[in-house]
């Protein structure tokens, strides 16, 4: 019958206890990979050194500027930080747009652009003449080699600027300050997203040593012990790794848990065959999950009359904010027919239902599989440091995270299960990243200091 043919699609989405245990088990060998020499620089999980060694102490003080580029927003912000017992931070943000033409342009015109985003904030807070200390929060794979030093590795998401990959992405932002020639500023430091999180919510939490972003894209970031980090020289102390997680998966060790609308959405995308787990995991691709399902269910006439319409053949109509609305529970299924309506989908009231259930069934995967992989974290760090219990807090940002009434929730769940020996508090951070990488700044600028 009709019900069967969509309880079958449904159940493809299910996973067990058994896949969950498998998927934090294979986290954590590839994360085992990332950390040894012989296997670093060939691991799907990429296991990135960030040069950020410590989390703050409350003694940041001064005046910066942060970027904040690749989430929903691109902002430009003025961070002020005050230290000591009356410690504090303000910040001052603009969120600029950025283009599909320059995020898919030139690398040259993508930092011109910048730029002249910069200007205008400068310009906008009469800050024009001051040389700031700036931090820059870059929230694709950096190879870091120091604190301000990240040659781009690859482009993930939406971003596919030519001539970057490779390239450092600080010297690709001085050259265009240099180009423009109108203010100059002294980059200090190029930070993860999920590194400016972990250092946000560790300014109230010291206990906060991971960072993890489920948003546009989903990555995980934790303070490692140096002598585990085999390719630095070092073996005192931690360093945080930006552990690149959403390429698990890139060498097809979970292909068993993959369905045909995972691939097809892979090979639509920017980046076919890469981060896939990423694509089953984040707010860009929800999305476009659940329209590859919902073609297939037309397409068998089980939805929509049978008619494929315009708007469901686009690619991205379904952002993270539509699924959140979908699936809220205080919401009647006129208002989610209203919602498809607004998509240019006509949908019955039995549509409406089904539609509900497909998001349903690929939010709570994308969850459970985040929940998988944050258990294999929080494990790595229990054993780290030899306990039988852990207590430890995860900062997270990310829409996904936020917005959507049931991931955070499965989220949870999971890790509980997942990692029993773990109790775990997540932390959100609210004012996003831009405050982390001003910290981290602070933190970089003293040291240099000290250091001349
Ligand atoms: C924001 C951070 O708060 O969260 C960004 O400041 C980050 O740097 C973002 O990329 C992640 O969420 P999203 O959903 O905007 O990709
Ligand atoms: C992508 C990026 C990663 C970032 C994440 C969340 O996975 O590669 O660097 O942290 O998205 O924004």
């Amino acid at each position: 019958s009709q019900r069967k043919q969509i309880d079958e699609i449904l159940a493809s989405f299910e996973l067990s206890k058994e896949n969950l245990i498998e998927v934090k088990n294979k986290m954590r060998g590839e994360l085992e990979y990332g950390l040894k020499k012989e296997t670093h620089a060939t691991a799907t999980v990429k296991m990135l050194p960030t040069y950020v060694c410590g989390t703050p102490d409350g003694t940041e003080k001064g005046k910066f500027l942060a970027l904040d580029l690749g989430g929903t927003n691109f902002r430009v912000l003025l961070v002020k930080i005050r230290s000591g017992r009356r410690k504090s931070v303000r910040m001052y943000n603009k969120i600029f747009a950025i283009p599909l033409e320059i995020m898919q342009g030139t690398g040259e015109e993508l930092f011109d652009h910048i730029v002249q985003c910069i200007a205008e904030f400068l310009e906008y807070m009469g800050i024009k003449g001051a040389r700031l200390p700036l931090g820059f929060t870059f929230s694709f794979p950096c190879r870091q080699a120091s604190i301000d030093k990240g040659a781009l590795v690859e482009w993930t998401k939406g971003f596919k600027a030519t001539d970057c990959e490779g390239e450092d992405v600080v010297d690709m932002l001085r050259e265009a300050i240099k180009r423009r020639n109108e203010f100059d500023l002294d980059i200090v430091a190029v930070v993860n997203d999920t590194v400016g999180t972990m250092m946000t919510c560790g300014y109230e939490d010291p206990n906060c040593e991971i960072g993890f972003i489920a948003g546009t894209g989903s990555n995980v970031c934790y303070m490692e012990e140096m002598k585990n980090i085999e390719i630095m020289e070092v073996t005192e102390g931690k360093m945080c790794i930006n552990t690149e997680w959403g390429g698990f998966g890139d060498n097809g060790c979970i292909d068993s848990i993959r369905t045909k609308y995972d691939k097809e959405v892979d090979e639509g995308s920017l980046n076919p065959g890469k981060q896939r787990y990423e694509k089953m995991t984040s707010g860009m691709y929800l999305g476009e999950i659940v329209r590859q399902i919902l073609i297939d269910l037309t397409k068998h006439g089980l939805l929509f009359r049978g008619q494929i319409s315009e708007s469901l053949r686009t690619r991205g109509i379904f952002e993270t904010k539509f699924l959140s609305h979908i699936e809220s529970d205080r919401l009647a299924l006129l208002q989610v027919r209203r919602i498809l309506q607004q998509l240019g989908l006509d949908s019955t009231c039995d549509d409406s239902i089904i539609v509900k259930e497909v998001c349903g069934a690929v939010s709570k995967r994308a969850a459970q599989l985040c929940g998988a992989g944050l258990a294999a974290i929080v494990e790595k760090k229990r054993e780290n440091s030899n306990l039988e219990h852990l207590k430890i807090t995860v900062g997270v940002d990310g829409t996904l995270y936020k917005l959507h009434p049931h991931f955070s929730g499965i989220l949870r769940e999971t890790v509980k299960e997942m990692a029993p020996q773990c109790d775990v508090t997540f932390m959100l951070s609210e004012d996003g990243s831009g405050k982390g990488a001003a910290l981290i700044t602070a933190v970089a600028k003293r040291l240099h200091n000290v250091g001349e």
